[in-house]
């Protein structure tokens, strides 16, 4: 005779997906009721996900059947997903436990994007925010060494990666997971892959905002991004001299193309005071971003002058703005990060963010990345090259048939 005892042993051989402990241990079982040959388990779980509920609903079967038992009544109960404030409601979000979205883009490379999203990272927790920071220039990861996480080993657990601590932000970095100094060649579907493993991969807590330092320029890295997670708030890092803003316009303009809205421009390296005499010069000019600003109808956030303290910060993982947050530097991360989430409430209650209209087109609730995602995604994309080819009068419809 099975007793609910024997359910119980077999049961905890279940483990959580992605934890070490099972569901006993965890407390998730909260029922489990016989009646002849008949059982009903009742668990109660953490994530909303539907992989999640999945694996153990396979895995609970699977136990029980050693048991003889078939057809298993289980009732999983899980927490309604979090509610998004921004417009994953109709998009693609592939994490999400993560509310907000800040991609930090510059046009060209060394510009100071990875100091800035640090210190903006650093400076929202500590004005209250539970914040991510994501290393999601492949080509270049510098986060670990500006966070003073250099050479810490990944925590794996199951298939996903514990993201580290540091000043009161969850950090991941390609750096971390590639091997260090190796050179990796990049192409368009391996940054994809990677960009969105690093999303779905990683097990951020239910953050208000994950900051995401982006490579250099307008790329694959961006377009995936975009495509991936609505993406609430756009950041364009530049110098102040004119050769900059080129590049910076092309960056902007990718915003706007990607339907991210424009939450401002950083002025970086705007000035140097000198520390011994106290004069300032303006190195690289001063006060440009201004006119850019107005033609893409932003503002800028911040204007952060050349300081030692700052290159310093970063190469000793101090970052500034937590070890000095009375200096005038300090404080103009402070504000800047103010500014980045008032952007951010005000395009959530607008309903400005609207990059699901350059995101695959899928069923609701279907990630882009399953395999029954990529299988709608194909079968879209048949139907419309049979309606043009049958518009085309029946040929190619290659335009080669003239
Ligand atoms: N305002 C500043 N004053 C002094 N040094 C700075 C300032 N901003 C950035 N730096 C230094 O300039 C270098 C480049 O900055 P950073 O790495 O942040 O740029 P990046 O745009 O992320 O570069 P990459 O495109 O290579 O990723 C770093 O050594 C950094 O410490
Ligand atoms: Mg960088």
């Amino acid at each position: 005779m099975i007793t609910i005892e024997n359910i119980k042993e077999k049961l905890s051989n279940v483990k959580y997906p992605g934890f070490a402990k099972s569901i006993v241990d965890f407390g998730f079982i909260k029922d489990i009721a016989v009646d002849g040959d008949k059982v009903a388990v009742y668990v109660e779980i953490t994530s909303s996900a539907q992989e999640v509920e999945a694996e153990l609903r396979e895995n609970i079967t699977k136990e029980l059947t050693i048991l003889g038992i078939s057809n298993p009544s289980i009732t999983i109960n899980k927490p309604q997903a979090p509610k998004q404030m921004s417009n994953s409601m109709s998009g693609n979000n592939m994490t999400p436990q993560v509310k907000n979205f800040v991609m930090v883009s510059s046009g060209k490379g060394g510009v100071g994007k990875s100091t800035t999203s640090v210190n903006l990272a650093i400076a929202l927790a500590m004005q209250g925010k539970k914040v991510g920071l994501l290393d999601a220039d492949i080509y270049g990861p510098n986060i670990p060494r500006m966070m003073g996480l250099e050479h810490n080993e990944p925590e794996i657990i199951g298939n996903k990666i514990m993201p580290y601590k540091a000043y009161g932000v969850e950090v991941m970095s390609m750096g971390s997971l590639v091997e260090e100094g190796k050179a990796l060649v990049w192409r368009g579907a391996m940054i994809q892959k990677a960009i969105q493993q690093l999303l779905r991969d990683i097990l951020w807590s239910e953050l208000d905002v994950l900051v995401i330092d982006m490579p250099p320029g307008t790329g694959d890295a961006q377009l995936t991004l975009a495509q991936s997670v609505p993406v609430a708030a756009g950041i364009n890092v530049t110098t102040p001299q004119h050769v900059a803003l080129d590049d910076s316009r092309r960056s902007l303009e990718m915003f706007s193309k990607l339907h991210i809205p424009i939450a401002g421009i950083i002025e970086n390296m705007s000035g140097f005071v000198c520390p011994k005499c106290g004069e300032e010069s303006d190195i690289f000019g001063k006060g440009t971003c201004e006119e850019l600003a107005k033609e893409y109808n932003t503002k800028v956030l911040a204007n952060i002058p050349i300081e030692p303290s700052i290159r310093v910060g970063g190469d000793d993982g101090k970052p500034v703005v937590y070890f000095y947050p009375d200096s005038k530097t300090g404080k103009k991360y402070l504000q800047a990060a103010q500014q980045l989430w008032e952007q951010i409430e005000k395009a959530n209650a607008n309903g400005e963010i609207g990059n699901d209209a350059i995101q695959p087109n899928l069923p609701k609730g279907v990630s882009a990345c399953s395999t029954e995602g990529q299988a709608y995604q194909k079968e879209q994309a048949a139907k419309k090259e049979a309606e043009k080819a049958s518009k085309s009068g029946g040929c190619c419809g290659g335009g080669h048939c003239d």
